[in-house]
Formats: structure tokens, C-alpha cells, sequence
């Protein structure tokens, strides 16, 4: 390019490198696979960060699948419970929904990759798989009691993990935000399981 005319060679640039249009459907090679750590500057062992994102992860998608099971059932409740049921799935889903987020961001604060597809939550997770269809309003309760009971069993193993490898951060996600939620959850779905009389004891 001449060099004799600067401003005209900067017009040309710009004319043939611009354009409105979005590039669109895009493809690429993936920049870090799932399973591996990448360096943030937190102080933190690539041990630990590596067994924290792991067991974080299992975590993960459960709670993805827990919140899909509180919406299924906040749709498909029937009956005399039909309105305050219907309300309460949803408030759940609402408060699991949350714990996806935390628990994802914070896979991703130790420099790991957060599980985020539904279909790759389905193949880590260990909670049983409802029909498709709709069931008795006994037993969808006593499926998100069995679920919330497999994440908690896995959040308690969890924080003695962070504990024993000094992820303060993760431990405290685990003990404050996430065992706390499940055992209030798992206290508010069990009382609708007590057969107590309504009207005369
Ligand atoms: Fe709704």
C-alpha cells in the first residue's frame, strides 16, 4: 500500500472489512474440555480445585434435574392440594434454580468447566427418572424427597472434602447456601406426607 496517501488507504480498510450482517452459524474447536482445570490466581492447589469442581459438577446435575422435576410436577399436580402444591413446586424450583447458578459459578471460579446442558446433567446424574407421564401426588413428593436426599448425602460428603482441602470458598457454598435450602425444602415437602385429620381428631 502507498504510503503517499494514508487517509484514502484507511477509507478503503474500513469500506472492505465493516458489514452489518451477523456471522452467522459458527463452529469452532473447543477451547477447554470438560474435566479440566485452567489457572485463576485464587491460592488454591490444583488438587483441590480439582476435587471440588468434580464433586461441585455431581451437584450440579442433580440440582439441574431437581429443578425439571419441580417444574414437571408443578405442572402435572392434581387434586385437593392441586393450588397450594402448585405454588410451592414452583417456589422451590425457583430457590433450586438459584443453586444451579451458584454452584455452576463457582465451578467456574476454580477454573473448571460447569456442567450446562440438560442432556449432559441427565448423563451425570444419580437421581431415578420418573415416567413421563403423571403419577399420584404421594409419589411425586416422595420422588423429590429421594432426590433431595441424594444431593444431600453428596453436599455432606462435599463439604468434608473442601474441608480436609482448605476450599473455604466451596465449603461455604455447600454449608451455607445449599444444605441449608435442601433441609428447609425437605421439612416443608414432608409435612404433606403426615396423614393427620383435617376437621375432627
Ligand atoms: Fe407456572
Amino acid at each position: 500500500m502507498s504510503t503517499q496517501n494514508p487517509v484514502k488507504a484507511t477509507t478503503v480498510k474500513a469500506t472492505t472489512r465493516l458489514s452489518p450482517e451477523p456471522h452467522l452459524g459458527q463452529r469452532g474447536v473447543e477451547i477447554q474440555s470438560f474435566g479440566s482445570l485452567r489457572l485463576l490466581p485464587i491460592a488454591l492447589s490444583a488438587k483441590a480445585r480439582g476435587e471440588s469442581a468434580q464433586l461441585l459438577n455431581r451437584i450440579l446435575a442433580d440440582t439441574t434435574v431437581l429443578y425439571a422435576l419441580y417444574k414437571k410436577f408443578h405442572w402435572l399436580v392434581a387434586g385437593p392440594t392441586f393450588y397450594q402444591l402448585h405454588l410451592l413446586f414452583d417456589k422451590h424450583a425457583d430457590e433450586q434454580l438459584a443453586l444451579v447458578d451458584l454452584l455452576a459459578e463457582r465451578v467456574q471460579s476454580l477454573g473448571g468447566i460447569a456442567v450446562g446442558d440438560p442432556r449432559h446433567a441427565a448423563e451425570l446424574t444419580r437421581i431415578e427418572r420418573p415416567p413421563n407421564g403423571a403419577e399420584e401426588v404421594p409419589v411425586m413428593i416422595g420422588r423429590l424427597l429421594d432426590a433431595h436426599e441424594t444431593i444431600i448425602t453428596a453436599v455432606r460428603e462435599g463439604i468434608e472434602t473442601t474441608e480436609k482441602n482448605g476450599d473455604w470458598g466451596s465449603n461455604d457454598v455447600l454449608m451455607s447456601d445449599v444444605l441449608r435450602r435442601h433441609e428447609l425444602q425437605v421439612w416443608f415437602l414432608a409435612e404433606h406426607l403426615v396423614d393427620v385429620p383435617l376437621v375432627e381428631a
